[in-house]
């Protein structure tokens, strides 16, 4: 395992790995590294012979009252989880390798950013798109790996690829989960014992979700009913949004049909958690 901080050893690297023949894996990430990260690193290392792992907190695409000062970072252990998994190298750049001047230029997509947390965080999917380009530009062709946990983050990506013709093949990721069907995040350890514990009913309403809709229930508007219903019985999380949609355009179709996809977001105290599950509805 080989700690990279400059884009410049990235490019020298990845460039000699591909020369002799080697396909390149890479899983770009903000850090605090848990087993859901670890399962986006598997994946690569299974399909790729080399596997980069990225570790850097965006500033861009965190709004001004957002948790950036807070947001965990241990670098040790993120390299200790990456060898875990098999990875070869982590990239980890400091926020002035990534920007050394304010960013001028920004990468933004319409459409699937919009709805969902494009509601409630206006200028976060951008900041995402901006540096998941750049890092695509550092790393060169190459499979990149995305969690479905944050699907809509994966529809943005994969649409920015497409738009903008990218040597990169997306792949999505199933979400790895906690015995309790909590979907892990690094922003999991912000809970407290309490919303812990109530923490729970995301993945419960989704079930209901999932099962209405798998039981023939058509109205998207009896299903959200279901899941908001459901989330009002934890009383510490504040409801963000429940919302049942199109899993192709993120939005509120009149019937339900084909792919759905059935997503919440919960405020916990400090921590927003997200979370989805797919359902397919009888045509
Ligand atoms: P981060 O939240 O660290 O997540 C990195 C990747 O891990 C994302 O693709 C995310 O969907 C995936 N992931 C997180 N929890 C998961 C889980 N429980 N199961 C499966 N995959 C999971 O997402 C970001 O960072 C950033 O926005 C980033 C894309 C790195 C751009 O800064």
């Amino acid at each position: 395992m080989k700690v990279l901080t400059t884009i410049a050893d990235v490019r020298t690297t990845l460039h000699a790995e591909r020369a002799a023949g080697r396909s390149v894996g890479f899983v770009p990430t903000m850090g605090a590294l848990h087993d859901g990260h670890k399962s986006l690193l598997l994946a690569s290392v299974a399909d790729n012979d080399v596997t980069i792992a990225s570790v850097f907190v965006n500033p861009l695409q965190f709004a001004p009252d957002e948790d950036l000062a807070a947001y965990p970072r241990d670098l040790d252990a993120d390299v200790a989880l990456a060898t875990s998994a098999g990875a070869d190298y982590v990239f980890a750049p400091s926020v002035d390798e990534m920007y050394p001047e304010p960013i001028e230029t920004t990468v933004s997509v319409s459409g699937v950013s919009e709805p969902l947390d494009g509601q409630s965080r206006p200028t976060h999917f951008a900041g995402v798109a901006t540096v998941v380009t750049k890092l695509f530009s550092i790393i060169g062709p190459c499979s990149a790996y995305f969690g479905e946990k944050d699907f809509q983050q994966l529809a943005v990506i994969r649409k920015m690829s497409l738009d903008l013709s990218l040597d990169v093949s997306v792949v999505g990721c199933v979400t790895h989960r906690e015995p309790d069907g909590l979907a892990m995040s690094s922003r999991n350890r912000y809970l407290t014992d309490e919303e812990r514990s109530e923490s729970v009913v995301l993945s419960q309403a989704l079930d209901m979700a999932v099962e209405a809709i798998e039981a023939g229930q058509t109205d998207p508007a009896v299903v959200r009913r279901l899941m908001v219903d459901h989330l009002a019985t934890s009383t510490l999380g504040t409801l963000d949004y429940a919302e049942v949609v199109d899993a192709r355009t993120l939005r509120t179709p009149e019937r339900l049909r084909g792919e759905i996809r059935c997503l919440v977001a919960l405020q916990f105290g400090k921590a927003r958690l997200i979370d989805n599950k797919g359902a397919t509805a009888a045509n």
